[in-house]
């Protein structure tokens, strides 16, 4: 692997602890204004300093994003359908490397949908993009989108899994289900779980994380469950420490408790 292909994917894999917080914001490229990003600039502006990567299309880092911020980007690059649509696989690039560099990219990113009426246009998206991407230095995370119809357990997210690696992905973007662990070892290449819908508890957020990270995940591309929440930054930190730090879920817990607790009033001084 060359230097360059290298560092980038040190930005987004943090050497330290060989793990990852990516914060997944790139919904709206087929849901639109999306709950908790109908305003992308105030949702993600205060999260940026506590990812590891941030997830997006060009139109929301252009848009939405200062420049100055120095969390790498890995831009969202496949799309052209929408959730009102026919066929959500019907994916095209939509993206050329050129803008990519042009964006300081440290990754780019697509959605495969194996299985689905579009894969092998979708698979020879991501052979495209890996080719180009060699070329230049940069990184491919591959998404194994799952669309309305395909069941998130092992047997299939190992199988899409697979074929995104031998594809030559980089790094592989699944859903966590039972059994991860299966999804992992058949996966040579480094693996990241969605977050998916909103869960019903934090505790449950933080168990899918902690989980995901004890069956051999480098980390997490985590969007909803982060940003629906009304406590974001007590949210993606608490992840953090599971993710960097080994907490258990209910340490996580206990830490998101504190952080989002309202700072004690210290009691007014008498004049
Ligand atoms: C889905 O196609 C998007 O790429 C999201 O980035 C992905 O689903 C992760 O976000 P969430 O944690 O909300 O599922």
């Amino acid at each position: 692997m060359d230097w360059g292909m290298q560092n980038r994917l040190a930005r987004i894999i943090r050497p330290r602890t060989g793990k990852t917080v990516m914060l997944a914001v790139d919904h709206g490229y087929f849901q639109g204004p999306t709950h908790g990003l109908e305003n992308p600039r105030a949702t993600i502006t205060p999260l940026l300093p506590y990812a590891d990567a941030v997830m997006l299309t060009r139109g929301v880092l252009r848009s939405s994003i200062d420049p100055k911020h120095d969390t790498p980007i890995v831009l969202r690059v496949s799309g052209g359908t929408s959730m009102v649509g026919e066929a959500l696989s019907n994916e095209t690039i939509t993206t050329a490397f050129e803008d990519a560099v042009r964006l300081n990219a440290a990754g780019v990113a697509l959605s495969i949908f194996v299985g689905s009426p579009h894969e092998q246009q979708t698979l020879a998206n991501l052979s495209q993009l890996v080719d180009e991407g060699q070329a230049i230095g940069i990184p491919v995370v591959a998404v194994t989108a799952v669309g309305r119809d395909m069941v998130r357990d092992a047997r299939y997210l190992g199988l899409a899994s697979r074929i995104a690696a031998e594809l030559g992905a980089h790094v592989v973007k699944t859903y966590h289900c039972d059994d991860f662990h299966r999804v992992v070892e058949g996966c040579p290449v480094p693996i990241v779980i969605a977050g998916g819908k909103r869960c019903e508890t934090e505790l449950d957020a933080f168990k899918m994380t902690s989980d995901a990270i004890h069956d051999g995940a480098v980390g997490v591309d985590m969007g909803r469950n982060i940003w629906q929440s009304e406590h974001s930054v007590p949210m993606i930190k608490a992840v953090r420490a599971i993710v960097h730090e080994g907490y258990t879920p209910k340490e996580a817990l206990a830490l998101f408790g504190e952080l989002k607790a309202p700072p004690k009033r210290s009691p007014k001084r008498k004049k």
